[in-house]
């Protein structure tokens, strides 16, 4: 999840102060106008990503380009979602994986999973595409990666064996779910697979302080369009589409913490990360009303939490096959 949310927070916060500060993406209508733009742009081999020096920083679109540490954390939180689901997939594509496939991950992010996949099955062709694409670790010679916008896909219909797409659930307002989706769908071959990996912000029962950030951080995101309960309803927006079937859904708890071994750790690494955000503390230290050293030291009690008590989400993998008409 990085730090996605916040730099949404962040936006609303750029244009409201017109703060030159703010690190995050541009609003959205430029955002998208942006990335259609650079969709006729082709891509860069992703070596051309290596040594992008433009890490950390604001680009001159101003579009935030992630820190080496919001990388290590996508590593870990890539490594953390393969072992809690046994796989870094789930749908069954074996045969595309041991054959000449062609995989898209879209808002690949640091493009760690491609990464991974590229080196435990080289034969397929790796696809990722994103905004800002960024990463310090080299690129398989198998793998592209392409600055552009999911909502507006600069591929042919039905040219690919399996799409897949994670941790969005702080990002896309209900028109862009729906609208990431068709898309995925109509690159994807007939027979092919679409995917989605996303945790669940709005569990019912957790520790009381950590319930306390997780509501005031989904009040601030729904204030701002963002459907940050969309994870439990995408086997339904995949069923509505029509144009996909055999939909299914697993999920998996996480304790955060040491209680959870090596996911939790990484999983409360990246929320504590996440919600220790400048932006973010800003943002929702003002929406629950108490000053940002009072939130800093209600997220230690959270810490205190995850050893005394049980603090922890779920991560909800689906999968679909497209149609073959
Ligand atoms: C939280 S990160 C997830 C990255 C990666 N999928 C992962 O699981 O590590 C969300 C990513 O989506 C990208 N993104 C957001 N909106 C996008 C869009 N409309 N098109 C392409 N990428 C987008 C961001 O730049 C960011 O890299």
């Amino acid at each position: 999840m990085g730090n996605s949310a916040s730099k949404r927070l962040m936006t609303e916060k750029k244009l409201r102060k017109k703060k030159s500060r703010a690190r995050s993406l541009s609003n959205r209508s430029n955002k998208s106008n942006k990335s259609n733009n650079n969709n006729t742009q082709s891509l860069n081999s992703i070596s051309s990503f290596e040594s992008n020096s433009d890490c950390g920083s604001i680009t001159s679109s101003n579009i935030y380009i992630p820190k080496e540490s919001d990388i290590s954390r996508s590593i870990a939180h890539n490594i953390a979602m393969n072992k809690l689901f046994g796989c870094a997939y789930s749908s069954p594509i074996e045969e595309f994986l041991t054959m000449t496939g062609k995989i898209l991950d879209v808002g690949c992010g640091s493009g760690t999973w491609l990464i991974e996949m590229a080196h435990m099955y080289p034969k397929p062709e790796y696809f990722g595409i994103d905004l800002n694409p960024c990463t310090t670790i080299p690129y398989p010679s198998n793998t592209k990666i392409i600055k552009g916008n999911l909502l507006n896909l600069p591929y042919d219909e039905n040219q690919f064996d399996f799409v897949r797409m994670s941790d969005f659930v702080t990002e896309f307002t209900d028109n862009e779910w729906e609208q990431s989706i068709a898309e995925m769908i109509r690159v994807t071959k007939p027979g092919g697979w679409i995917e989605f990996c996303e945790a669940d912000l709005v569990s019912p029962e957790n520790a009381p302080t950590f319930s306390k950030f997780l509501k005031s951080f989904t009040e601030c995101l729904i204030l701002r369009g963002v459907n940050c309960t969309i994870t439990t309803k995408l086997e339904y927006l995949l069923y509505s589409t029509k144009q996909v079937e055999d939909i299914q859904c697993t999920v998996k708890p996480v304790i955060f913490g040491n209680k959870g071994g090596f996911i939790g750790t990484t999983t409360f690494d990246n929320f504590t990360s996440w919600f220790n955000d400048d932006v973010c503390i800003e943002m929702v230290a003002d929406h629950m009303g108490i000053t940002q050293d009072e939130y800093k030291k209600l997220w230690a009690i959270v810490e205190n939490e995850t050893i005394i008590d049980s603090v922890s989400t779920k991560f909800y993998r689906f999968w679909a096959q497209k149609k073959y008409e």
